[in-house]
């Protein structure tokens, strides 16, 4: 614990001394240590504890046992949390925990612990505007069937339960008020969401929020997510089921009046979440023609989105999803075991002038393999730089446009080994 604190503090400054050069007026998103002290008569702020047993998808992102962000299950081994949660956390470090399913913090044998193999950080996340302030954390193993997960938002939600007004919830284990103390039960509050022209309001935070943010709370202040909150869910309920609309970003102090909380807009990164997760269980949203789950033909009795009336068993073991990559985006901490294959994809638009896909980092010895149009595998790949350890570098001029696909594979154990392909055009 108190080398968590340390490390934490002095992240603290150093991100605090970079905003203060960049933008002196970031300052108040404090990216505080939250304090661990009981305190302070106001909950979550101006909320109350949460009930137990309810919403066991919120997850608690501890170092050494130690709360330090929310963060929310949208998949049986994927954790949604804020992009500035992860600065400074490596997967595979064996301090770094997702606790999920639990209420109290200080009641251990609650919920379940598990191991971060991976973190994905949005290759937009931009640390000092907080713009894109998502990213995704991939568990050593499946949470069991007694932890749900959260659904993303449609467009039919984000104009429903989601819609400007409509109440919604935030919950988490952040201070109770600006200057106060953490709970050790997580509690929720209920609050408005409002629209970004009101957030972009001069009295409000004035042209800062973008169209892939949201903002919830009340002008007068009294009710906001604070300190220890980043990462955590605001959610709505539709129908008789719960939604992700939000993730804890920042805001100015907490609770102040026309200082709203300020999330990342799930919706805005619905697509980004599913090509790396593969399915979330929810809706499919009928208004993107793009989604490859949609129905086409309702009429047709072999069109998957109808129902059959003998359902095939499901897959025993579902194939592992290929993740996309965008251009520039870092995975972090790939660990494995020998012989895991790990498979991604980036889309290469025409006339580019290089693509370069590198491994670097962490200990053991992955090999990158790299094909275009097909899948990349020792026995079939256009590129294979194949040598020992875990730096390994390929380079393309000109490359021609299509789906290059890129295998890793563990020719020994590997552990925290980056990974990041970068289009330059
Ligand atoms: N950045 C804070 C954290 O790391 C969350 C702040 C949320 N602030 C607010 N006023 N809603 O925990």
């Amino acid at each position: 614990m108190t080398t968590r604190l340390t490390q934490f503090a002095s992240t603290l400054s150093l991100l605090l001394v970079a905003q203060l050069s960049v933008a002196g007026d970031y300052l108040n998103k404090t990216r505080m240590a939250p304090d661990t002290t009981t305190g302070g008569t106001v909950k979550i702020v101006g909320g109350g504890p949460s009930t137990e047993g309810q919403q066991r998808w919120i997850t608690s992102l501890q170092y050494e046992g130690e709360h330090f962000c929310g963060g929310a299950v949208v998949g049986s081994e994927w954790i949604l949390t804020a992009a500035h949660c992860t600065v400074g956390e490596t997967a595979g470090d064996p301090g770094l925990s997702v606790w999920v399913g639990g209420h109290d913090l200080f009641l251990t044998d609650q919920g379940f612990r598990r191991d971060v193999v991976q973190i994905i950080v949005h290759s937009q996340y931009n640390d000092s505007t907080l713009e894109n302030d998502i990213a995704l954390l991939r568990l050593a193993s499946s949470l069991p069937d007694s932890i749900p997960t959260v659904l993303l938002p449609t467009m039919a939600v984000m104009s429903g339960a989601g819609a400007p007004n409509q109440p919604a919830t935030v919950s988490g284990w952040g201070a109770l008020s600006e200057n106060g103390g953490s709970p050790d039960q997580m509690h929720q509050v209920t609050l408005p969401i409002v629209t970004n022209s009101e957030c972009n309001s001069p009295s409000a935070y004035d042209g800062e929020i973008n169209s892939a943010q949201i903002c919830a709370g009340l002008a007068e202040g009294g009710k906001d997510s604070c300190y220890g909150d980043s990462g955590g869910p605001l959610w709505v309920t539709s129908g008789s089921s719960e939604y992700h609309i939000g993730v804890v970003s920042w805001g100015e102090g907490c609770a102040q009046p026309n200082k709203y909380g300020v999330y990342t807009r799930t919706y805005s990164h619905r697509d980004w979440i599913l090509d790396r997760i593969g399915s979330n269980g929810g809706p499919t949203d009928p208004t993107d023609p793009t989604d490859p789950t949609n129905p086409t033909d309702p009429t047709d009795p072999t069109d998957p989105g109808d129902s059959c009336p003998n359902p095939a068993p499901p897959d025993p073991l579902p194939p592992v999803a290929e993740n996309a990559l965008d251009t520039g985006e870092t995975i972090a901490g790939l660990s494995g075991a020998e012989g895991t294959v790990r498979q991604y994809y980036i889309d290469v638009p025409s006339g580019q002038s290089r693509l370069v896909i590198k491994t670097w980092s962490g200990s053991g010895d992955v090999d990158l393999y790299v094909a275009r149009g097909r899948e990349a595998s020792p026995d079939d790949h256009d590129y294979a730089p194949y040598l020992f350890g875990n730096t390994e570098k390929v380079r393309v001029n000109n490359p021609p446009a299509g789906r290059w696909h890129i295998t890793l594979h563990g020719y020994e154990a590997f552990n925290n080994v980056m990974l990041r392909a970068t289009i330059t055009p």
